[in-house]
C-alpha cells in the first residue's frame, strides 16, 4: 500500500469548558468523556432562552444560532503511529472544526485555524515516532455569536491521519481541467504537484497517470521528473474519445489514478474523480451544460443534519440529495460556507450542480464574533497572507476537482455592496476575485446581492462574472393583462442585457409540515401573519410567485430556493420558543412538506397531483380550502366519490394552485389528474382512526458496521387499517439491542425543545426520525419503538464487517 489513510473516529476524549494547559501530554485526562468524531457538543445540549451574560449583551442576535450551548471545549487523542510508518511523512487532516481551533502534539503547537469551515492539515513528521503513542490536543473556542444560523461546536467533520512516502503527490496536488471537451473527444490536462519532503533531490522518479473508466484503463501518460526538494509540477494531457459526459441526468465519472514511481516501485498513489462536462452562461439564454440548456433548479442548504447537528456523515449527505432529487432538484448552493467533502462527493456521484460558497461576511460584521474578525488579519507565524486568502486558496484547491462544482460564490448579501460603504465593496471584491480567478480560471464567481440598486450604482455587481440576485429580482412589480407578471429581473435584464443573471436565493416560504389552519388568509395578507400556535400553515407563505417568474425567464440561469431542508437556528418568523427554521421544503427530519410538491409540480415532467391538506382529519362541518398542485391539464376533486368539480390547472394567472371550498366530512378525498380527458395521475387521502401501531422503517436493512455508516429510522403512527395517523403526538421510546446506538432523534416541530440526543421523542403530525449509529462491531441489531397503548414497531438490521 503506497499511501495509508487512517480515519481517527474513536478513542477521542472530550472536556467541556476550558482547561489550563490542556495540551500538556502528562495531563490526567482519565475523567474526560470518551466521544467519537465527528462530534458536536452543542447538539447534545438543552435549549435555553437566555444562556449567559453574553446572551444578554447580544439578545435578538443569538436566537439565530438555535439557543443551544456553545463555549469552549477540549479534545485529546492518544494516537498510535504504526511502526510500519517508519520513514514516512505523517500528516493529520481536519475536515472542519467549529471554530477558532488550536492543535498541539505532545504539547507542541501545530497551528491555529479560526474559520470553522476550513479543511486544514498539519505535518506531524518531525514530531512523531513510529511505533509510539503521542498526545494530540485540540482546543476549540466557540464563544459568542459568530454566525446567523446553528453552526455546531467542535470537531464536527472527519479527521484523518495519512502516511505517505516523503516523495508524494502534494495535498490537493492532482488537478484536472479539460482544455478540449466535446461529445467526440476530450483532452484531460492533469497537473500533478509532486512534493519532495526528503530534503534531498529525488532522481529517477516517474509520474504515471491513468484514466480509468469503470475499472478499465483507457488513457495513460508517464513523465520522468527530477524532483528537487520542495514542489515540482508535471503537466500531462490525456485524450478520451467519445467521453461519457457528466450531467445531472447522467453523472458519469472516471477516475484519475496518479502513481509516483521510483526504481520500478509505486511509492505514492492518489485517486481523483473526473467528470467530463463543459458549460457556458449566456446573458440572454441562460445556462448551458454540454451545449444543452439547463436551468439550476436548486436549493440552498445549511450544513447541519437535523438531529445529528453539524456532524457530517456520507450517508446523511446521500440521503439529503436523494430526497431533494425526488422533487426534481438538480443544484445545491452551499449557503453560506464551504461544505463537507462528503456532500461534494455525493453531488459528483448523483448529479447535483453546486454553487460552492465561501463566506457570509467579509469586513462589515453581521455577528459580533463573525469572520470579520479574521478577514484581513495576517495568518501570522511568519506567514503574511491574510486569512481570507488562505481560506479561499485552501477551499478552491480542495474543491476544484469536483465536476459538480459549477461556480464559486465569494459571499452572501455582504453589507459591503451598499452605497453607504463607498468603494469598500469594490475593493474587497477585487481582492477576493483575484484569488478565486488565480486558483481556478475555469469557473465563474458570483455573490448573492440583495441590494442590487446599490450594487449596480457602485460597480460592485459589474465585477461579478455571474450576478447573483437574492430575492427581490423575483419581486412582482405588476400583473400583466394577458397573464404573468412584470418583475425586477425584467427591468434588470433590459438595463443590463449583457449581464449573466442568477437567482442565487429565492422564495423564503414559511411552513410547518402537516399544519393546516382555516380560513386561509387572503393572498398578500399571509406574509408576516403570526399564529398563536407558533407554527406556519402549509398555505401561509408559499413560493408560487417566485417559481412561476423564475421558470419563465430564460435569461435567469437558475435559482435556489431558501431552503431545501429546515435547519436549526434562524427560527423566522418567530423567536423563542421557536428554535429551528420554517423555511425548508423538507423538515428537519427529512420529511417533505406540501411545498415539496409545489416544487415537484414546477420541476418534474412526470404527471402528478398533490392535494393540500395532504391529511384528512378535521372537525365535522369545518370549512376546508383544498388546493391542488398538479402539472395535469385538469384536476377533479372528489369527496367520498362525489365530484366537487374539475378545474383547469394549466390556466392560471396569479397562483399555481387551484382551490375548492369543501365542508369537511370524514372519508376519502381524491384528486384525479387528466390530460385530454384521460386519467394520468391521482392522489388520495383518507380519514385515519385512532393511533393503533407504530411503524419503524429503516433506510437500509444491511449496512457495514463502521461508526460512520449511520442508518435512518422513520417512525410513523398508523391506525388499525394502516393509514398514517396525521395528528398523533405519542411519546415514543426506542430501545436497541446489538452493536449500535441511537445517535439522534427529532420530529420536525420547530418549537420542540426535546433533546436531540435522546432515545425518546414525541411524534409530530404522526411522525418522528431516529438515527442509528453502529458502534463499530459487526452483528445483528434490533431496534424497537414503543408507546403506551400502541403496538410496538421493530426492525432488524445486519451490520456486516
Ligand atoms: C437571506 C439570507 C439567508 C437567510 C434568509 C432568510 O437574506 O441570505 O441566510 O437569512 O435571508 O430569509
Amino acid at each position: 500500500m503506497a499511501r495509508d489513510v487512517k480515519r481517527l473516529s474513536t478513542g477521542w476524549l472530550f472536556h467541556r469548558g476550558d482547561v489550563a494547559a490542556g495540551e500538556n501530554p502528562s495531563l490526567d485526562d482519565d475523567a474526560w468523556q470518551e466521544v467519537t468524531v465527528p462530534h458536536d457538543w452543542s447538539i447534545g445540549g438543552r435549549f435555553r432562552q437566555f444562556r449567559d451574560e453574553n446572551f444578554w449583551r447580544m439578545q435578538n442576535i443569538d436566537h439565530r444560532m438555535g439557543y443551544l450551548p456553545q463555549g469552549i471545549g477540549w479534545y485529546r487523542l492518544h494516537v498510535h503511529v504504526p511502526a510500519s510508518w517508519a520513514g514516512k511523512r505523517v500528516t493529520i487532516r481536519f475536515d472542519g472544526v467549529y471554530r477558532e481551533s488550536t492543535v498541539w502534539i505532545d504539547g507542541r503547537k501545530l497551528g491555529f485555524r479560526p474559520y470553522g469551515y476550513a479543511t486544514f492539515s498539519h505535518d506531524l513528521t518531525p514530531h512523531v515516532k513510529p511505533g509510539k503513542t503521542h498526545v494530540l490536543a485540540v482546543r476549540v473556542n466557540n464563544t459568542g455569536c459568530s454566525t446567523r444560523w446553528y453552526a455546531g461546536s467542535g470537531i464536527y467533520r472527519k479527521v484523518e491521519l495519512e502516511a505517505t512516502h516523503p516523495v508524494h503527490v502534494a495535498e490537493w496536488g492532482t488537478r484536472w481541467t479539460t482544455p478540449v471537451a466535446g461529445k467526440d473527444r476530450a483532452v484531460v490536462r492533469v497537473e500533478t504537484t509532486v512534493a519532495n519532503d526528503s530534503g534531498k533531490d529525488a532522481a529517477g522518479v516517474e509520474v504515471q497517470v491513468a484514466i480509468v473508466d469503470r475499472g478499465q484503463v483507457i488513457a495513460r501518460a508517464a513523465t520522468p521528473v527530477v524532483a528537487p526538494a520542495g514542489e515540482t509540477t508535471v503537466v500531462q494531457d490525456l485524450a478520451i474519445d467519445s467521453p461519457r459526459l457528466w450531467s445531472p441526468a447522467t453523472p458519469s465519472l472516471y477516475e484519475i489514478r496518479t502513481a509516483i514511481v521510483a526504481g520500478g516501485e509505486v511509492i505514492d498513489e492518489d485517486v481523483t474523480p473526473l467528470g467530463i462536462r463543459w458549460f457556458r452562461f449566456d446573458p440572454g439564454l441562460g445556462f448551458f451544460l454540454n451545449d444543452e440548456p439547463l436551468k439550476f433548479k436548486g436549493v440552498c442548504l445549511h450544513h447541519d443534519n437535523g438531529p445529528l447537528g453539524a456532524r457530517e456523515f456520507a450517508r446523511a449527505a446521500e440521503r439529503k440529495l436523494a430526497i431533494l432529487r425526488g422533487m426534481g432538484c438538480n443544484a445545491i448552493r452551499t449557503s453560506h460556507n464551504p461544505p463537507s467533502r462528503e456532500l461534494l462527493d455525493a453531488c459528483d456521484r448523483t448529479g447535483f450542480m453546486v454553487m460552492d460558497e465561501a463566506f457570509d461576511e467579509w469586513v462589515v460584521p453581521k455577528s459580533p464574533e463573525g469572520y470579520t474578525k479574521w478577514f484581513y488579519e495576517p495568518v501570522g507565524e511568519g506567514d503574511p497572507t491574510c486569512w481570507y486568502e488562505r481560506d479561499v486558496v485552501d477551499f478552491v484547491r480542495r474543491d476544484r476537482n469536483h465536476p459538480c462544482v459549477i461556480l464559486w460564490s465569494c459571499g452572501n448579501e455582504v453589507s459591503e455592496q451598499n452605497r453607504s460603504h463607498g468603494d469598500l465593496g469594490v475593493r474587497v471584491l477585487k481582492d477576493l476575485l483575484a484569488v478565486f480567478h488565480r486558483e481556478d480560471p475555469t469557473r465563474p464567481v458570483t455573490q448573492g446581492c440583495n441590494q442590487i440598486v446599490d450594487a449596480n450604482a457602485t460597480g460592485f455587481a459589474d465585477l461579478l462574472d455571474v450576478v447573483g440576485y437574492n430575492y427581490h429580482g423575483d419581486k412582482v412589480l405588476k400583473s400583466l393583462p394577458g397573464g404573468g407578471f412584470r418583475c425586477i429581473y425584467d427591468e434588470e435584464h433590459e438595463k443590463y442585457p449583457m449581464r449573466v443573471m442568477l437567482g442565487s436565493e429565492n422564495c423564503s416560504a414559511f411552513n410547518t409540515r402537516g399544519v393546516y389552519e382555516y380560513p386561509v388568509p387572503m393572498l398578500g395578507h399571509r406574509h408576516g401573519k403570526m399564529r398563536p400556535n407558533i407554527q406556519m400553515a402549509s398555505y401561509d407563505v408559499t413560493s408560487e410567485h417566485p417559481l412561476m417568474i423564475l421558470d419563465s425567464r430564460p435569461y435567469v440561469s437558475g435559482y435556489f430556493t431558501w431552503t431545501g431542508f429546515d435547519y436549526i437556528g434562524e427560527p423566522s418568523p418567530y423567536n423563542w420558543p421557536a428554535v429551528s427554521s420554517y423555511f425548508g421544503v423538507i423538515d428537519l427530519c427529512g420529511f417533505p412538506k406540501d411545498s415539496y410538491f409545489l416544487h415537484k409540480r414546477m420541476w418534474v415532467p412526470e404527471k402528478m397531483v398533490h392535494l393540500v391538506p395532504s391529511a384528512w382529519n378535521f372537525r365535522d362541518g369545518e370549512a376546508i380550502e383544498v388546493w391542488a398542485y398538479s402539472n395535469c391539464e385538469t384536476v377533479e376533486l372528489l369527496l367520498n366519490g362525489r365530484s366537487l368539480g374539475e378545474k383547469r390547472m394549466d390556466e392560471y394567472d396569479d397562483t399555481v394552485h387551484q382551490s375548492w371550498f369543501v365542508t369537511y366530512e370524514p372519508g376519502r378525498l381524491e384528486g384525479i389528474g387528466r390530460d385530454g380527458g384521460a386519467v394520468v395521475a391521482t392522489f388520495s387521502v383518507e380519514t385515519a382512526g385512532f393511533p393503533h401501531r407504530l411503524d419503524l422503517a429503516a433506510d437500509r436493512l444491511e449496512s457495514t458496521a463502521g461508526i460512520e455508516d449511520i442508518i435512518f429510522l422513520e417512525i410513523t403512527a398508523r391506525d388499525v387499517r394502516g393509514l398514517v395517523q396525521p395528528l398523533a403526538e405519542n411519546l415514543v421510546t426506542l430501545s436497541v439491542s446489538g452493536p449500535a446506538r441511537i445517535a439522534g432523534v427529532a420530529n420536525g416541530n420547530p418549537i420542540s425543545h426535546e433533546p436531540f440526543d435522546d432515545a425518546q421523542v414525541h411524534l409530530f403530525m404522526g411522525k418522528a426520525l431516529a438515527v442509528l449509529q453502529p458502534t463499530g462491531k459487526p452483528g445483528t441489531v434490533t431496534v424497537a419503538v414503543n408507546a403506551p397503548m400502541l403496538h410496538p414497531g421493530t426492525v432488524t438490521i445486519a451490520l456486516v464487517p
